[in-house]
């Protein structure tokens, strides 16, 4: 009877995930938090990776998010690609694969693309978070009007203030209650400076400018969550932010941080 044996693991993989993810207690009542249900055409460059055989198969294998930056690549966090979240190196998690333009994880609905290769930034620093981008291959290209651009340096969709929204099937209450169905918040950019007093560093960690993004409302209540990393932040019809970390979900004072995507320009190129 392997099914208790496979439960555990998925259990064991979940509860690794939260406590990876999760530096501080979560806390907030609202909906990703403060958002709603969106529909996949409304956001067809989300996308879920998926590994059933580490995280079970209820809602997919699902266990982070990704972005479609070009036809044939998916950007996510690094973290998620870590051997903490996966149980092992991302070249052998051998059901590795990307769920495309499916709203409801638990419909067959859109395509399950196995991953040819992963890369992770080499820069990336699991201590302090910094360079937490990676890019997975996928064996077989989407549709180019899957494809969002990449917001490079000096793009006026990071001026703080910008309207931004956030993609993703993570936790909806800061409890661990992940929903199936694909979900959107609004947020805005916040300054640097707000992030860097959120965390200064400590326990919380620490908002390093230069690699990452502050966003949030700025009376709590609308964030990212855990299961949400890897997903993307959108301005103005550009990707900004990469969903990576943050304490607690969804309160005052205590913003998301995200990827800033004009570092994973840099290294990548603009062509993706
Ligand atoms: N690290 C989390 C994940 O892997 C994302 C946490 C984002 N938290 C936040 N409050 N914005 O899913």
């Amino acid at each position: 009877m392997p099914r208790p044996y496979v439960r555990s693991l998925a259990l064991a993989a979940a509860a690794a995930l939260i406590q990876l993810m999760a530096p501080a207690p979560a806390t907030a009542d609202s909906v990703v938090i403060g958002g709603s249900p969106v529909d996949i055409s409304q956001s067809p460059w989300t996308v879920a990776l998926s590994s059933r055989d580490r995280f079970g198969g209820t809602r997919a294998g699902q266990f982070c998010g990704g972005v479609v930056v070009d036809r044939s690549t998916v950007l996510t966090a690094a973290h998620c690609l870590s051997a903490a979240v996966l149980g092992a190196p991302p070249g052998r998690v051998r059901d590795l694969k990307v769920i495309a333009d499916r709203t409801d994880l638990t419909s067959s609905q859109g395509k399950e693309i196995p991953v040819t290769s992963t890369w992770v930034n080499p820069q990336y620093n699991s201590y302090t978070n910094t360079g937490d981008f990676g890019v997975l291959t996928l064996a077989t290209p989407l549709p180019a009007g899957s494809v969002i651009p990449m917001a490079p340096a000096g793009d006026p969709a990071y001026t703080p203030g910008t309207p931004a929204t956030v993609y993703g099937w993570g936790d909806v209450t800061g409890n661990a209650t992940y929903t199936s169905s694909l979900r959107a918040a609004g947020l805005q950019v916040l300054t640097d400076a707000t992030c860097e007093k959120a965390y200064p560093g400590g326990l919380d960690g620490r908002y390093v400018a230069s690699s990452m993004l502050c966003a949030g409302a700025p009376e709590g209540g609308h964030d990212a969550c855990q299961g949400d990393s890897g997903g993307p932040l959108v301005a103005n019809g550009r990707l900004i932010g990469v969903v990576s970390w943050g304490s607690g979900c969804g309160q005052p004072g205590r913003p998301g941080v995200y990827t800033r995507v004009s570092e994973a320009v840099k290294v990548l190129g603009g062509g993706h």
